[in-house]
């Protein structure tokens, strides 16, 4: 009977799996995000093929992960045209670390002028070739890189709004630990919905409607400072040698495996994310970071932001105001941009 059972189960496993064909393409595999994150996805059974694309050392990052023994397919593809579109053709997710990272002082911002052409033409590929993925923006500045890639996927003709997301979740994880860090808690155990966009005073924390709504005074200053200079601490540690990777690496990871989630079905899959949102275009911010319910199609329900104390209004009115500005920039010069 106990047998009987379980092999139905397992048969019902096996079907699912041999159902689900899950191609995730990474630009940019062969950077400090892009191996780790690219690690990561290997480990992720939902993912059948893993296409790793970089302008310098994309095979020799598949050769050396294919050898982990999970059962998806790993391909390295060379730089240039021919290889960046057998990279994109019939992905699902596409994840685009690609870019430089920050130096000690920078702002992300200060990466606009690079990054943006970056991320531009891998856009303008991934239009082409995989106009109905999910793409998932990593290369900063975020609050920009990801309004240019809407702006190419329109000039195309093929913009899906439920498709694009400016990965934010490092955010949501850095708020979760530090939280935890302050109460002497479980990480697991702690939820913080952050809120805006991913840089400085953009990145909003709702403390309020986390676990810990008590943190107050200096206690709440510091914490929610951390929370959103918590980047420039890597930075600083690192020394001129970049940026969060690894810490990256995990959060690209989980908004990947969330995406692959649901669009196995499973409901209720929620992760605050940067995405085409209505809640504040009358303040000139389209894209804006809350909780998203994801579903097969993406994105599916963008929840309003519930109820904010004027502790967080405060934070919340200066950080329209410069998202306001990096949506603009890429979006106001399309014609410089495309
Ligand atoms: P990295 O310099 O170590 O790696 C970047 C990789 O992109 C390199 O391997 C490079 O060869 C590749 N690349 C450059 N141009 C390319 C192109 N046209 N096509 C394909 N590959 C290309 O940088 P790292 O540390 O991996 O950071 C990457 C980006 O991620 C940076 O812009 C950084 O600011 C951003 N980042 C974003 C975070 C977020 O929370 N969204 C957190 C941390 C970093």
């Amino acid at each position: 009977m106990f047998r009987s059972a379980l092999s139905t189960a397992q048969r019902r496993c096996f079907s699912i799996s041999a159902q689900q064909n899950s191609k995730v393409t990474v630009l940019g595999a062969a950077g400090g995000i892009g191996q780790p994150l690219s690690l990561l996805l290997k480990l992720n059974p939902r993912v059948t093929e893993l296409a790793l694309y970089d302008i310098r050392g994309g095979p020799g990052v598949a050769a050396d992960i294919s050898h982990v023994n999970t059962k998806s397919k790993v391909t390295g593809y060379n730089s240039g045209p021919e290889g960046l579109k057998a990279a994109l053709e019939g992905a699902e997710i596409v994840l685009i670390p690609a870019g430089v990272p920050r130096k000690p002082g920078m702002t992300r911002d200060d990466l606009f002028n690079t990054n943006a052409s970056i991320v531009r033409d891998l856009a303008k590929a991934a239009a082409d070739h995989a106009p109905n993925a999910n793409i998932l923006v990593i290369a900063n500045p975020v609050n920009s890189t990801v309004p240019i890639t809407a702006e190419v996927f329109k000039s195309k003709g093929v913009y899906n709004p439920k498709r694009l997301f400016g990965v934010t979740t490092l955010d949501v994880v850095r708020a979760s630990r530090f939280i935890s860090e302050l109460k002497g808690t479980n990480p697991a155990n702690e939820e913080v919905t952050v809120i805006g966009g991913h840089s400085g005073v953009t990145i909003v924390p709702l403390l309020s409607q986390s676990n810990h709504p008590d943190i107050s005074g200096e206690a709440r200053n510091i914490l929610v400072n951390r929370i959103q200079f918590g980047g420039d601490e890597v930075v600083k540690a690192k020394d001129g040698a970049g940026s969060a990777t690894l810490s990256m690496a995990y959060a690209g990871s989980r908004m990947a495996d969330a995406l692959l989630r649901a669009a196995a079905g499973e409901k209720g899959v929620i992760e605050p994310t940067f995405v085409q949102s209505p809640l504040y275009a009358d303040k000139k911010c389209d894209f804006f970071s809350s909780k998203v319910e994801l579903g097969p199609e993406g994105v599916k329900t963008i929840h309003p932001i519930g109820k904010l104390n004027d502790y967080e209004k405060g934070l919340l009115a200066p950080a329209l105001e410069d998202l306001a500005k990096n949506i603009a920039k890429a979006s106001l010069t399309p014609n410089s941009i495309l």
